[in-house]
């Protein structure tokens, strides 16, 4: 446990906290998407259809991030949801994120570049592959406390895993719910292409330097397929075998 702890300590780079829950992934894993599915779930009662805040307000600015060393997160007693996603199409969500948001004074950054830097563990936030394995191996351990979900899993099988983190989360839904569709409404309504076209999605602003659209570029899985070249793939996938066995 004391192992984990550590562990789980150096790798907490990037926070989100709702209530008593915290979501914690590696940029460019879906956490818009993860934030907004939480927040409905969570709030389920709280907003009828017509005022939900997710219709007007960025899911960034209903789920703050916060980026600061707890003492020990396990102390904390905060149930975590961890999420991650395939390296291969992190890296790409994450090349045309930067080429978004990068200051235009510094040179754009290649395609080439960008994989030889993650794959030496040069990423916002830290080296991807450790983070993902510190807290699947934690959460492996402590299953109670920690919900670890790959962006693939969520878009393959979205009511059933939506369910299954309600009940993590102590929000189950109740059959009454679940014959009044409430289940498939939040999925609606967090859904990519309801998200990407409101208007605050569309054209608001959460950042100066750039839009809210920023972060809804494809929402697919394996767009990697149409960018990285065979011996990129082969470097990508020999570390992702080596430190994440079976994971994607
Ligand atoms: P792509 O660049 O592959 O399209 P994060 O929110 O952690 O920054 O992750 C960004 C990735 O999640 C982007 O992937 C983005 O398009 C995708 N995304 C954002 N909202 C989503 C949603 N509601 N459903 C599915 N994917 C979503």
């Amino acid at each position: 446990m004391a192992w984990q702890a550590s562990c789980l300590l150096r790798n907490i780079s990037r926070l989100v906290l709702i209530d008593d829950v915290l979501l914690i992934s590696t940029p460019k894993s879906g956490t818009t998407w993860l934030k907004a599915l939480i927040f409905a779930t969570m709030k389920r009662t709280c907003y009828t259809n017509s005022t939900h805040p997710l219709l007007t307000t960025n899911p960034h600015d209903c789920v703050p991030f916060f980026e600061f060393e707890p003492k020990s997160i396990l102390d904390s007693g905060c149930k975590i949801v961890y999420l991650c996603r395939d390296p291969k199409d992190v890296l790409i969500s994450m090349w045309y994120f930067l080429a978004k948001v990068r200051s235009k004074e510094l040179p754009p950054l290649s395609l080439e570049e960008t994989v030889d830097l993650f794959s030496r563990g040069i990423f916002g936030f830290g080296p991807f592959w450790d983070h993902v394995q510190g807290y699947w191996k934690a959460s492996l351990e402590c299953p109670e406390r920690i919900f670890f979900i790959t962006y693939e899993e969520m878009k393959r099988d979205t009511f059933v895993k939506v369910k299954r983190m309600a009940e993590f989360l102590g929000q189950p839904f109740s059959m009454e719910e679940e014959t009044e569709r409430v289940v498939e409404e939040i999925i609606e309504l967090c859904s990519f292409g309801k998200l990407k076209n409101l208007e605050v999605n569309k054209n608001g602003s959460r950042n100066p330097s750039f839009k809210n659209d920023v972060f809804f570029r494809k929402g697919e899985v394996g767009d990697w397929r149409n960018h990285l070249t065979p011996q990129m793939v082969e470097r990508l996938d020999q570390i992702t075998n080596e430190k994440l066995p079976g994971l994607f």
